[in-house]
């Protein structure tokens, strides 16, 4: 390979003993960095960490480094450990910082630490995450951080610089290597630009510029069949194309709606249908409902892929895609980051999404994300994107903006967890308050934002103080339980001060342990509980409400999180040996789901192991974690397969 100019530079800035932090659109070749820096460190025999924002993007560069340099790679990731020792060790983000607040000293062997999609250091809710580690990084290891294209670069790097000990380098890269080609469909038509789009699009429909609000009913508009931008693309020789939906739901019923289509032929055909069988008997799979729902998308060139799934079935699906006999997926956005997974056209079902408090036209820095995905290196000229535009839902300036603005910036999510805020404070005591002035918010924001920040950091001290986990100026034990488990400190301390944990049983302990990291969409039906679940429920509820209390006096917005029991039945089956279709009937969830809390039950209770408790719990906890812990499940059988 040919490193790009860009490439080169991050390369020798590395060389040259520098911190280095990339950004360049999607798909432009930013691995090549992270591998060399991987390369570099096992030459010169140091350790390095590479850390993914989602599962998928670490498992898949787990497979991928492994191929490379085999025996040198192991992962960490809250629910799997294998080969914690390996010279290059992957690991969430999360796992990560818990490293560098608890242990410090045990991180003197890595030389580097990679972040991929550094951006993510805007998550409304993760965010803090990356901000705190890069905060407390080890003064000997050098960053690379990769990002998405963002404008304010040049701000996240000063900021690094200013409290890193080693010079930070900044590439830039704004070329796209497959350049993209944006079109519209609008009332059965396609338009290569927005403003004959919003000239003739929007001419019958009574749509009142630069209002957001809904056409009248009987304005007449064109449909607009997806079914027939489909047709376009095959007859256009566009395909293979991701289709991204914003809804589980819909993937698979737009698939349903494609199955007049046969994409396949007959070579192709038994090609497909044999790799399934094989890939589907490799992930277990092989006689489940939701593999033989598949099969017959699948014979025709169609797959769907969404988080609602089996971990192992959207594993054969991207494994499917990747073989090229795909040649329509639908999908989530989940597909869209970082993971290796080009085709040659997007379609974007719509230009609105779900962001946490309601719907809104999508961000620049996502659409791009996804747009991205379109263009194969080496095999397409360029890429072609598709958005498909109902004047019902969006005005033509709300497109023109999503496509052509330029990507938002980032901005600092700092908000320190009570892990956090007590592992700092076991270290620095009074004193953590200093700190504040090291993070990227207080760079980044105004002066009265940075004494709100303060204030809030000091109400979280307060509610500790009350709640006991810190006492004249010390940790307490319960404050030290509290520091191990992220995100559910204060219930989990509360029912382990109270000699709660210690008393319950194992199955109590799987219940609880789901309860406290469950929650329940829209519209959950709750089943009924056994009378112990109930007991749980109100037992918990009243500890909550407690604490709410304390948080409120405190000036702070609830970070409790409440429990929730809907799954406790499923739970309870599970654990008592039943099969994983015994146990999915008793829940209203879909597979993934279900499979996703189990998992984050497992990794609470994981946490849970490196608290002081008792030999007793912790052998009942090690029993039960092992009985959560098969089939599909297991996710560590899924990255062996
Ligand atoms: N210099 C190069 N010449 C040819 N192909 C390259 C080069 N660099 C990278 N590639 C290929 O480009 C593709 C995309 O690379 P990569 O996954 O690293 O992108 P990325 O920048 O990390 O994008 P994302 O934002 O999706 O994470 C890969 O298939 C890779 O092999
Ligand atoms: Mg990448």
């Amino acid at each position: 390979m040919i490193y790009d100019e860009f490439q080169k530079r991050a390369i020798e800035y590395i060389n040259q003993g520098n911190s280095v932090i990339v950004s360049a659109p999607t798909g432009a070749g930013k691995t090549v960095i992270a591998e060399h820096v991987i390369a570099d460190c096992l030459k010169k025999g140091v350790k390095v960490i590479y850390t993914a924002p989602i599962k998928a993007l670490s498992n898949q560069k787990f497979r991928d480094f492994q191929e490379t340099s085999p025996d040198k790679v192991g992962i960490l990731t809250g629910d799997v450990t294998l080969n914690a020792q390996a010279p290059v060790l992957i690991m969430t983000t999360e796992i990560f910082r818990n490293k560098i607040l608890e242990e410090k000293s045990n991180l003197h062997e890595y030389a580097w630490i990679i972040f991929d999609e550094i951006h993510y250091i805007d998550d409304y809710e993760r965010g803090t995450v990356w901000e705190e580690s890069l905060i407390f990084l080890p003064d000997h290891m050098n960053v690379l951080g990769l990002s998405a294209t963002i404008p304010n670069i040049g701000e996240l790097t000063r900021w690094l610089e200013s409290i890193h000990h080693r010079p930070v380098k900044v590439v830039l890269e704004e070329k796209r290597p497959v350049p993209l080609h944006v079109f519209y469909q609008c009332q059965g038509r396609v338009y290569e630009n927005v403003h004959t789009m919003a000239k003739q699009g929007y001419k019958s429909a009574d749509y009142r510029h630069g209002q957001r609000g809904r056409l009248p009913r009987f304005a007449h508009v064109h449909p607009n069949k997806s079914h027939d931008l489909i047709r376009y693309l095959e007859d256009e020789g566009l395909l293979p194309c991701i289709y991204f939906v914003f809804s589980r739901k819909r993937t698979e019923y737009l698939a349903e709606e494609m199955r007049v289509f046969d994409f396949l032929s007959p070579t192709e055909k038994k090609e497909v249908a044999g790799l399934y069988t094989e890939l589907c008997e490799r992930f277990e799979v092989a006689g489940e409902p939701s593999a033989e729902k598949l099969r017959p998308f699948v014979e025709r060139g169609i797959g769907y892929h969404h988080a609602g799934m089996l971990p192992t079935l959207k594993e054969v699906v991207e494994r499917l895609f990747t073989s090229r006999l795909l040649k329509v997926i639908f999908t989530t956005e989940t597909f869209a980051l970082g993971i290796n997974m080009p085709a040659r056209t997007v379609i974007f079902d719509e230009l609105r999404k779900f962001y946490g408090k309601g719907h809104a036209t999508l961000k620049t820095r996502d659409f791009y994300q996804m747009a991205g995905r379109a263009g194969r290196r080496g095999i397409d000229p360029e890429g072609f994107v598709f958005c498909r535009i109902s004047p019902h839902y969006i005005a033509p300036e709300e497109v023109q903006k999503v496509v052509f603005s330029k990507p938002e910036k980032v901005r600092s999510q700092f908000n320190a967890a009570y892990a956090t805020v007590l592992n700092l404070y076991s270290t620095h005591g009074e004193q953590l308050y200093d700190i504040y002035p090291k993070s990227f918010h207080h760079f980044q924001v105004r002066p009265y934002l940075r004494r709100k920040a303060l204030r809030d950091l000091e109400a979280k001290v307060d509610v500790l103080k009350e709640m006991g986990q810190i006492e004249n100026e010390q940790i307490t034990v319960k404050g030290e339980f509290a520091s191990k488990v992220y995100g559910y400190e204060l219930m989990l301390s509360e029912l382990f001060d109270q000699g709660i944990l210690e008393g319950l049983s194992a199955r109590q302990l799987a219940i609880l342990s789901l309860a406290i990291v469950y929650e329940p969409r829209k519209n959950t039906s709750k089943p009924d509980l056994s009378q112990e679940a109930r007991k749980l429920e109100i037992l918990t509820r009243k500890i909550k409400r407690a604490i709410h209390k304390v948080e409120k006096r405190a000036g702070i917005r609830e970070l409790c999180k409440r429990c929730y029991f809907h799954m406790s039945p499923a739970m309870d089956a599970w654990v008592n040996g039943a099969s994983f279709d015994e146990t999915l009937a008793l829940v209203d969830a879909d597979e993934g789901e279900m499979v996703r809390f189990f998992r984050m039950s497992i990794q609470i209770m994981r946490e849970i192991l490196d608290a002081p408790v008792s030999d007793q719990l912790r052998e009942k906890i090690c029993g039960v974690i092992v009985v959560i812990n098969r089939d599909v499940v297991d996710s560590e059988k899924q990255l062996r397969a």
